[in-house]
């Protein structure tokens, strides 16, 4: 089966956290995180605010663009590494949430690149046949799970959701035309929370180190993202039979402008080729890509018919 974009959305928290406020809570400044990241503010979920409320705004509003009952989902896929719990999965409350009955929920942890992993599973059950409509949402709510005592992350992260309603399609040709996943686990501790899961359960000691943060290697982190993400960009058009050039709009995950930047130059490309609202928002992680999609064809930067690369890299390292 053909597939199509038949809904988006995105749901960021209101309040609004600047350079100029981190600069109060550690030693850093608003040029530094400016030059280094791009990064001028970003969002921070309200106290009663979970990542599936989020989510679920998110998924209200691309349903609402699509034009679906919430019964007209088959499957709902939520890509996030700050679920509500463990068990059950964000997907299903976010079910709940939507008023949904019918559907197959679950979530995907693929970190940052968990709206792309989340986007490629949709289109397969689609193209498949086994869904007709599926919902994606990427959300995260990373703000609780930063050390505001480490200025080498807590500057770069930020709350938001996004959503994609994929579904069959009677025009031919559509859908996702080239696809390179990849999953390197040499980086499976360049970025992290080392407590919470089975190999070290969370306690008080645990919590006490502050081992429920976000740890990262930024150098590290920064070089893979620079020497993978051009690279596998260029594999999945090649294997669309594209050339980059006929490429309507990048829409990148969003790490670090310099990284964005970095992909621009790989395939040499221009800047007005990339997406780009980082300095909205900073990292949401799985959310970021949803979130510039939907801001994309809402700028008027998308339109049918257009070719598009979505490319993200995370913790895994996934790409
Ligand atoms: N404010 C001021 N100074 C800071 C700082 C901050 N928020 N964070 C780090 N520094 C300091 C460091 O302590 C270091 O000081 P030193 O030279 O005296 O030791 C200096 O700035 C350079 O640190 P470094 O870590 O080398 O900076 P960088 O240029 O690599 O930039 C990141 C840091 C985090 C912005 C960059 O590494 C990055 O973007 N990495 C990728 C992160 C990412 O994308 N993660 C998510 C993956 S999905």
């Amino acid at each position: 089966r053909s597939v199509r974009v038949s809904g988006w959305g995105s749901y960021v928290p209101e309040r609004v956290l600047s350079n100029a406020d981190l600069e109060r809570l550690v030693d850093t400044s608003d040029e530094w995180i400016r030059t280094r990241t791009g990064i001028r503010e970003r969002r921070v979920a309200a106290p009663h605010e979970t990542t599936a409320t989020l989510a679920a705004i998110a998924a209200k509003r691309a349903l609402a663009v699509a034009g679906l009952a919430p019964d007209d989902i088959d499957v709902i896929i939520v890509a996030t590494l700050t679920p509500d719990y463990p068990m059950p999965s964000t997907a299903a409350l976010v079910k709940e949430a939507v008023g949904n009955t019918t559907a197959a929920a679950f979530d995907i942890a693929a970190a940052c690149s968990g709206f792309v992993f989340a986007y490629a599973t949709a289109d397969s059950y689609v193209r498949s046949g086994l869904a007709r409509n599926v919902l994606v949402v990427g959300a995260e709510l990373l703000t609780r799970f930063l050390d505001f005592d480490d200025r080498g992350t807590c500057i770069l992260f930020g709350d938001g959701a996004g959503a994609v309603v994929l579904s069959a399609s009677p025009e031919e040709g559509g859908g996702m035309a080239g696809l390179e996943m990849a999953t390197d686990p040499d980086g499976a501790y360049m970025i992290w929370m080392p407590s919470g899961g089975s190999k070290s359960p969370p306690s008080s000691e645990t919590s006490k180190r502050g081992e429920h943060f976000i740890r990262m290697e930024g150098r590290e982190t920064y070089r893979y993202a620079t020497r993978t993400l051009a690279a596998s960009a260029l594999a999945a058009i090649e294997r669309a039979g594209w050339t980059p050039e006929e490429v309507d709009l990048f829409i990148p995950h969003q790490a670090n402008a310099r990284i964005i930047e970095a992909v621009a130059k790989g395939l040499k490309l221009p800047m007005d080729k990339m997406f780009v609202n980082i300095h909205k928002y900073g990292n949401t992680s799985a959310a970021s890509v949803g979130i510039a999609l939907d801001e994309a064809v809402r700028e008027g930067r998308v339109k049918a018919g257009d070719k598009l690369v979505f490319v993200a890299f995370g913790a895994g390292f996934t790409s």
